[in-house]
């Protein structure tokens, strides 16, 4: 290897490591986040915290809702039916799922699979914001109207927001501390399960982040 070539390779390593160092630590501190509601519902059903998983170089980042009962068991962000149809559309544009990152805004099942309230997600968001300065992908696509919301309002764009039915498939150029990043909004995978107009429309609205890839 020339000089150039040997420094850039330990540039990429150190990157890597304190990448995946700092997701770890997250992941550490959400074992025992004691200070959510949620924390005892998950060590009385010994359910998990539900991190994030895939490429910590990512380009493209999934934010979804919150973990349902497949994912709670084994720690995996959409492993069940969602999850399934999200790997469809993954593959769809390009790409696998290991080459993106799959989080969501709360990390831990809420009871019965109800919706994550506002305390919930206010409580959780900052474990996101952070995952998101680490692996600082250049695309987030929202799954849902509580991930849309939080992060269309997280990056300013609040006069920009309006019902998933309006904006869906639709980008949005935001600023982070890393550059400019694009928003996509797109329907939950779940919402389209038994629904076969909502999946034609979430596979279409899939195909804009093509050009990403
Ligand atoms: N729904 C979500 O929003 N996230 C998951 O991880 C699974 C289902």
């Amino acid at each position: 290897m020339t000089g150039s070539k040997t420094s850039h390779f330990l540039l990429y390593n150190y990157v890597m490591n304190t990448r995946d160092e700092a997701l770890r630590k997250i992941r550490d501190e959400l074992l025992v986040f004691k200070e959510s509601p949620l924390y005892t519902y998950r060590t009385e059903n010994h359910f998990f915290p539900v991190v994030g998983e895939g490429n910590h170089e990512a380009q493209i980042m999934f934010v979804g809702e919150a973990p349902g009962l497949n994912e709670a068991k084994t720690a995996r962000p959409f492993c069940g039916a969602a999850g399934k149809f999200l790997d469809e559309l993954i593959n769809s544009i390009g790409l696998e799922r290991a080459q993106v990152y799959i989080t969501n805004i709360v990390k831990d099942r809420p009871p019965e699979n109800r919706d994550p309230t506002p305390e919930e997600i206010e409580l959780y968001a900052p474990f996101l914001d952070r995952q998101i300065n680490i692996i600082q992908p250049r695309v987030i696509a929202t799954l849902g109207r509580h991930s849309m919301n939080y992060i269309m309002k997280k990056f300013g764009l609040d006069l920009e927001l309006e019902p998933i039915s309006r904006i869906h498939g639709r980008t949005f150029a935001a600023q982070t501390s890393y550059g400019e990043i694009t928003i996509v909004t797109l329907y939950h995978p779940a919402a389209a399960l038994y629904n076969g107009g909502m999946r034609d429309t979430l596979k279409q609205d899939f195909q804009v982040l093509k050009k990403f890839v």
